[in-house]
């Protein structure tokens, strides 16, 4: 019997992995095997802990040195798989990971030795400081956001000296939801190769002060409560995206709303300046 077989409560987090899934493919943010979901599974484990045993021969490096997440465990979607399978089945298209002790391996659990994501340095890299931090945040994801990614392709939205940066700006202009549910708004990583350390470092730096962080010319990388949160935060940044490209293709630059009346949104909905843990 599978350890998900006896687990009520992790079950329940692969039902939502499998619908959020589902969303990226019917949004087009998951063509063939891309993108990546990791969950923090470790409460949901603890009544079961002594039980897991490692699969022989699956200790693999991180590549990194990741203290806080010594012992825990997260369900990780495998490298090479397909969103639009994950929404049929996450377990046959993922796998359970157990960071070892040294803070520097990990070992597959269950339920098959299915490899880990490529981008498996940035989802622990940010897993390792959501645990340090002290954050209830349990779930990161990496997608293809189409619009999102359009704007990274013009060096405007680039540019992250100010805060807020000019992309933000522009997507919270574009309708008051967006500065409400993304008040902490959207970072910008430069271009690095996909998978690499340097990704997961430039991505760490940058999710203390963000919602959501846009890879260039790549995608971007969220954290949130649950898995669901973490998309929706994807989704209402795109949104804008998408009003901005919509608008903007009617000849002109779009307006926006004004600097006023983002200010009253930012009173009426008394927002953080900062993530809350
Ligand atoms: P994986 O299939 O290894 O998860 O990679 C997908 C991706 O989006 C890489 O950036
Ligand atoms: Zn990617």
């Amino acid at each position: 019997m599978s350890i998900i077989d006896s687990n009520a409560s992790l079950k329940a987090i692969l039902s939502d992995v499998a619908q959020v899934a589902g969303y990226i493919w019917s949004k087009g943010w998951g063509e063939r095997n891309g993108g990546n979901i990791t969950v923090n599974v470790t409460e949901t484990l603890a009544p079961i802990a002594s039980q897991l045993r490692p699969i022989p021969n699956t200790t693999t490096s991180i590549g990194l040195v990741l203290p806080y997440i010594a012992g825990k465990y997260f369900y990780v979607k495998g490298t090479q798989k397909r969103m639009r399978d994950l929404a049929k089945d996450p377990m046959a298209n993922g796998a359970i990971i157990r960071i070892l002790e040294d803070g520097k391996n990990y070992d597959i659990i269950a339920d098959t030795a299915i490899l880990p994501t490529s981008e498996l340095p940035s989802h622990l890299a940010i897993q390792n400081y959501l645990v340090q931090s002290g954050s209830r945040y349990k779930a990161t994801l990496h997608t293809h956001p189409i619009e999102i990614v359009a704007l990274s392709h013009h060096r405007q939205f680039l540019d992250d000296q100010t805060r807020p940066n000019h992309i933000t700006s522009v997507l919270w202009s574009m309708i008051p939801e967006t500065l409400a549910f993304a008040p902490l708004g959207l970072g910008v990583v430069p271009y690095q190769v996909p998978g690499s350390i340097a990704l997961a470092n430039a991505t760490l730096e940058k999710i203390h002060d963000y919602d959501v962080v846009l890879w260039e010319k790549h995608g971007v990388f969220a954290v949130g409560q649950d898995i669901m949160d973490a998309f929706d935060q994807v989704d209402v940044l795109n949104k804008a995206a998408r009003i901005y490209l919509d608008a903007r293709s009617l000849g002109s630059e779009p307006e926006g709303m004004s600097g006023a009346q983002m200010k009253e949104v930012q009173h009426v909905f008394s927002l953080p300046a900062s993530r809350p843990c």
